[in-house]
């Protein structure tokens, strides 16, 4: 099936806004950087990438009789936020497994940001002490379960929605999204620079790319940063979910293994920890642009983005897109990386 004939279910406000980082790149020197804005594009408590994955999953919930959605991530998750937000606007109930991902030692940490939201959108936000893990956990099977015994009827959504049948497809229309806005901006993103974890983000921006390259004969990169210090497993998601997303949305030909880049260097030892580079990227995208990122996601991929412009493996006739995924939420939880 082509990708125009799945059904989609509109939660973000339209293509997400693009944009010239002027003072980030006079700053760097090199290629001329953008940002494609996940942030804010959605009306839905803030949204982020986990709306044009849930594009594509909505109709599914809709055709089936379920009345609960189910899912998990880290008390600071970003996803389990965004599934809680789409359970209030389709009124549905919504359970959510909140895993303690990050050894991150602050009082607030399960209390404000993400979960915060989550819990007033009336998500019923239930800690657990596992800790990170991208895979399918038996939490979340056990909260399925209970769901059931209760007597509803759950929607399971794994972690980041990435093992999803449908998962990647909301980003392989990102692809074709930015090839029309570059028609209207009069530009071409040669490099693409964006934060994988659960990996269909990464994953379906591969398979998307894929096809306009088959269609335009252009071929660009498109860099996946590793944040989840677990780079094997994030790199076999995503190779699996590309190969799987460019299936459904019948791309005539194998991936190659050169269209698969996950690069690693910025995620520090672990997940949900940010190093040195993240708060260098986070100081410089606040500071030069009131961009704002976390110390999670955003300020790791932004840190390898200057990297790989300072070093020159992007070169400076290159015009590069930062895909911005959102998930500044969570700033609340790091707040004492900031006071005093
Ligand atoms: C803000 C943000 N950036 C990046 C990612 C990574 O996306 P994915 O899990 O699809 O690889 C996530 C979610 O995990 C996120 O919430």
């Amino acid at each position: 099936m082509k990708l125009s004939e799945f059904p989609r279910y509109p939660l973000t406000f339209g293509p997400s806004p693009v944009h010239h980082l002027r003072r980030l790149s006079k700053h760097l020197g090199g290629a001329q950087v953008w940002a494609k804005r996940e942030d804010v594009s959605s009306g839905l408590a803030y949204g982020g990438n986990k709306m044009r994955k849930l594009e594509y999953i909505v109709p599914d919930i809709l055709n089936s009789d379920a009345d609960t959605l189910v899912s998990i991530g880290g008390y600071q998750s970003n996803h389990t936020r965004q599934v809680a937000a789409v359970a209030a606007h389709l009124g549905m109930r919504c359970r959510l497994v909140q895993e303690r991902w990050v050894p991150w030692d602050d009082p607030v940490n399960d209390k404000v940001g993400n979960i915060l939201l989550s819990r007033m959108m009336g998500a019923d936000s239930r800690l657990t002490d596992a800790g990170f893990d991208i895979g399918i956990r038996d939490s979340w099977k056990q909260a399925l379960h209970e769901v059931e015994e209760a007597g509803g009827t759950p929607y399971p959504i794994p972690a980041g929605a990435s093992e999803h049948p449908l998962g990647g497809l909301g980003f392989a229309n990102w692809a074709l999204e930015v090839a029309e806005q570059e028609k209207h901006l009069g530009v071409f993103f040669d490099t693409v620079v964006v934060c994988t974890v659960t990996g269909s983000t990464h994953a379906g921006m591969i398979a998307g790319f894929a096809v306009l390259e088959e269609l335009t004969g252009v071929r660009r990169r498109v860099l996946g940063i590793d944040a989840s210090a677990t780079i094997e497993r994030t790199r076999d998601q995503v190779t699996r979910i590309a190969r799987h997303t460019a299936g459904l949305i019948e791309l005539a030909r194998d991936l190659r293994d050169d269209e698969i880049q996950v690069l690693e260097g910025w995620a520090g030892d672990l997940y949900g920890i940010p190093v040195d580079s993240t708060m260098e990227a986070i100081a410089l995208g606040a500071q030069l642009e009131a961009m704002i990122t976390d110390p999670v996601y955003e300020g790791k991929s932004l840190a390898g983005l200057i990297d790989l412009v300072r070093g020159g493996e992007i070169p400076k006739d290159s015009t590069v897109l930062y895909a911005h995924l959102g998930g500044q939420p969570a700033v609340n939880a790091y707040h004492s990386l900031w006071s005093s």
